[in-house]
């Protein structure tokens, strides 16, 4: 086993440093000549121009992917858009029609919940995408169509390179869309491709920087709650740093809107409560990078121990951080594939400090087969 570890201590360390590769597995191979082609996932250009509202379903990890999704398919493609909790939206009676495109994410593609989902929403007429890492798995087979990851088989339980794969896969399949509709210009297209293909470069950078959260795990490792911040695709991320921390490490993390606090979370934050702020880029839209500083300010001034994962070059951040994570400049969509990064590696290596297990965390399973 610990040759297949290839030398880290757990599958999940391993699966964290394969992330610059994962990414840019799910890009490969999907541009031609300028043009975005998405071969494998075989379904009607008409279907897709058809669409007048997009349902994401998922659970867990794959639901925090399907929230990064969201933002960038509204603002790409211009189709209303929702992300709900497979379990939630197969029980309350979904409006569903034949133009609605249900697009389900999940690693395993043998989810129950996620897979019940499907069932309903193509009962109701819906044509459903599957977004899956398991090639002939029970969801890409009873979907319409199917994209995948090709990130390679995940083997911890709590998912960190497959997490990566599904943005990627999403992103790839908003761009597809906004290209078969007319929303975005082949230029525009290719400039957004660009810049993912050079996403896989920024993680390594992030992973090879990650000596300093580790670093800061080891210290935390008696902490017994920390809080997440972000906006914009920073609140996915932030659920989903809060995610990693409770399914491995067992403690009590949540994540939030950072707009929210005033009403209601700065209520928890006392004195010395660690709190990871996720900041967007001060290249995008400047009132939102601005806004974000100010939440760190918040609870900073009311005792928090603010932990800040900021862009480089963005000293903005420094007056209120007491520790700042760097990460390369992105725009802010694609930032969602660097600001997790260091959220894992965190967690991974909090919990490994605790000695826990961290590729077979109590309780859960990698795939739960039943509803
Ligand atoms: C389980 C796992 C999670 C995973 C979720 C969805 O709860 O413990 O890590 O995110 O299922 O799994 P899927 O295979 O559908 O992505």
């Amino acid at each position: 086993a610990a040759a297949q570890k290839g030398g880290y201590d757990s599958f999940m360390a391993k699966e964290i440093h394969e992330q610059a590769s994962a990414v840019a597995d799910t890009l490969r191979g999907r541009l031609d000549d300028g043009s975005l082609q998405l071969d494998e996932m075989d379904i009607d250009p008409s279907v897709l121009r058809s669409v007048d509202k997009i349902v994401v379903v998922a659970c867990g990890t794959a639901a925090n992917a399907g929230e990064v999704a969201k933002y960038a398919i509204e603002h790409w493609c211009r189709i209303p858009t929702e992300v709900e909790l497979a379990h939630e939206f197969r029980y309350r009676d979904p409006v569903v029609t034949e133009k609605t495109l249900v697009v389900a994410i999940s690693q395993s593609g043998e989810t129950m919940d996620t897979l019940m989902a499907v069932r309903h929403a193509r009962e109701q007429g819906a044509k459903v995408i599957a977004i899956c890492n398991t090639r002939g798995s029970t969801i890409p087979r009873e979907s319409d169509a199917a994209l995948y990851l090709h990130v390679g088989p995940e083997i911890a339980v709590a998912s960190t390179k497959a997490y990566l794969g599904q943005i990627t896969a999403c992103y790839l399949l908003g761009l597809f869309l906004a290209q078969t509709r007319g929303n975005l210009y082949p230029d525009e297209i290719s400039a957004l491709m660009e810049d993912l293909e050079r996403i896989p470069e920024h993680i390594q950078q992030v992973l090879d920087a990650s000596g300093q959260v580790e670093k800061l795990a080891q210290d935390m490792k008696d902490v017994s709650s920390v809080l997440f911040l972000g906006r914009h695709v920073g609140y996915p991320t932030a659920m989903e740093g809060a995610l990693k921390l409770k399914e491995i490490a067992y403690i009590h993390a949540e994540g939030f809107a950072a707009g929210e606090l005033k009403h209601g979370p700065i209520a928890l934050v006392e004195e010395g409560q660690p709190v990871f702020v996720i900041v967007p880029s001060p290249n995008g839209r400047h009132s939102l990078h601005s806004k974000v500083v100010s939440n760190i300010q918040e609870v900073r001034a009311r005792g928090a121990r603010t932990l800040v994962i900021a862009e480089e070059g963005d000293d903005a951040v420094l007056p209120y951080a007491d520790e700042v994570i760097r990460v390369p400049a992105t725009r802010t969509l694609f930032a969602a594939l660097l600001t997790v990064i260091p959220l894992q590696i965190f967690s991974c290596e909090l919990a490994t400090a605790k000695g826990l297990d961290v590729d077979q965390p109590r309780n859960l399973a990698k795939s739960v087969t039943v509803e």
